[in-house]
């Protein structure tokens, strides 16, 4: 099977996943979303794989986020759209997938980045990895669940400080409040991920699956928040600030909100 922005290698019953776009710090494009949904749909099917582990190519990165060039001209409706497809395509499919998906982060987990990790079952991370969600330094919100899933994971009060600082964490950080399991060296990270998945291996896929299922189902009434960080996450699009805060990050300068 060939992708444009994914490398795809099987291990054993093991499915590794590296998000292939170094030169952009492997930032979601729509092209992206498009193959995880097309790749994951074969995977959840495939009777060879029993466990996924995504991580980003090269050293710098995870994913830095959704592709900012993609959606700088949007208005409320395309962003809507975007939100909601990508929850429903990539987001909550991989949340209740049959099979655990384990997070491997190497390096940047920003914005969508960090939300793509946030819908995997497991989280770990290199010593070097920096999180955050800084949506709103582009004067946006989280579009891809990242209000609601952060704030499962870490608590409200830490959610709300991340994502209204638009602050990165370090590593460190992230395991003190349970964001990741564990940290390693960025040498360690897929051997330590796969030695993960082996011990998850030794128990039922059966049963595995249940239990993700059965996770999932204490966090449904979520779904109401899930819907409404679409609606709120387009409103966005059609404010003075979301032209300031993308234009800003496109052309590498500090934006300048005026608060409408
Ligand atoms: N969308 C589009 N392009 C992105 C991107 C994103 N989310 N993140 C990084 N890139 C691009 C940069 O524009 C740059 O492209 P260029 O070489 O063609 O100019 C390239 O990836 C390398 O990034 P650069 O900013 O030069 O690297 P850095 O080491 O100086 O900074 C970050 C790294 C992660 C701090 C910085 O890239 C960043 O802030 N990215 C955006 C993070 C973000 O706001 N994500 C949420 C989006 S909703």
């Amino acid at each position: 099977m060939k992708f444009k922005y994914l490398i795809h290698e099987q291990r054993d019953l093991i499915s590794v996943v590296y998000i292939n776009r170094i030169k952009k710090l492997n930032s979601l494009n729509i092209g992206i979303l498009e193959e995880i949904n097309h790749l994951f749909k074969i995977l959840k099917k495939d009777n060879s794989t029993r466990i996924i582990i995504i991580t980003g190519k090269g050293d710098k990165a995870f994913v830095a986020g959704a592709d900012i060039s993609e959606f700088s001209n949007f208005k409320s409706k395309e962003g809507f759209n975007l939100s909601m497809k990508g929850q429903n395509e990539v987001f909550n499919f991989i949340e209740t997938l049959n099979k655990p998906v384990i997070a491997a982060i190497n390096g940047y987990a920003l914005g969508g980045g960090l939300e793509l990790a946030l819908s995997c079952h497991i989280r770990i991370a290199s010593k070097n990895s920096k999180m955050g969600l800084p949506e709103t330094s582009l004067g946006i919100i989280p579009g891809y669940g990242g209000t609601q899933r952060l704030a499962q994971i870490v608590g409200r009060g830490i959610a709300n400080e991340m994502i209204l600082t638009a602050d990165f964490i370090d590593a460190d950080r992230a395991l003190a409040i349970g964001l990741v399991s564990k940290v390693v060296s960025s040498e360690e990270l897929i051997d330590s991920a796969i030695k993960m998945s082996k011990k998850i291996l030794t128990n039922s896929p059966f049963a595995i699956s249940k239990a993700i299922k059965a996770i999932n189902f204490g966090f449904n009434h979520n779904k109401n928040g899930l819907k409404n960080e679409i609606k709120l996450f387009s409103e966005c699009f059609d404010s003075e600030d979301f032209n300031e805060g993308t234009n800003a990050f496109i052309d590498k300068r500090k934006p300048k909100f005026k608060g409408r």
